[in-house]
């Protein structure tokens, strides 16, 4: 963890949501590029919601691991993640999980609509990395500007 980030719960450590999403990667809807992705969203009271990708028949319909959550939290009537943790990994790859896994910018900016500070976990080669999501999409069109 870069030393300008603070972690943002004293019970869930990051390797904990990155295993939640691993979990989660496993329910991935993946018949068409067999790119299993999953998603746990950490929230302020220790709550996760997890989620994976879900593809479709028509290609372009497919959504996100990352959007699939934003959608079950909105529905569940909560707000504010505080971290997400992404993992993805096609089936044949040994290093299965342990990969990066950057959300696409979709989901980047889908992500920044609810919490401009919001942590991204990531399983990596060097071990887990954390971004701060305003990073990953600099200079964004938000709420703000409307
Ligand atoms: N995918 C995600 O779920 N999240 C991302 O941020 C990148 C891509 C999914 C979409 C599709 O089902 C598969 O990965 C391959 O693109």
């Amino acid at each position: 963890m870069s030393s300008n980030i603070r972690w943002v719960s004293e019970k869930v450590s990051p390797e904990d949501l990155l295993a939640q999403a691993r979990e989660a990667a496993k329910r991935a809807y993946v018949p068409y590029s067999k790119y299993h992705v999953g998603a746990a969203l950490l929230f302020e009271n220790d709550e996760i919601i997890l989620s994976c990708n879900v593809e479709n028949a028509s290609y372009g319909v497919t959504i996100c691991a990352e959007r699939s959550g934003i959608v079950i939290m909105v529905s569940k009537g909560m707000r504010n993640p505080l971290a997400i943790a992404v993992v993805g990994s096609h089936e044949d790859r040994d290093d299965y999980f342990q990969i990066e896994c950057p959300p696409c910018g979709a989901c980047r900016q889908v992500l920044m609509e609810f919490n401009t500070n919001m942590l991204v976990v990531m399983a990596s080669k060097n071990g887990t990395e954390i971004f701060k999501l305003k990073e990953l999409l600099p200079h964004s069109f938000t709420l703000e500007h409307e």
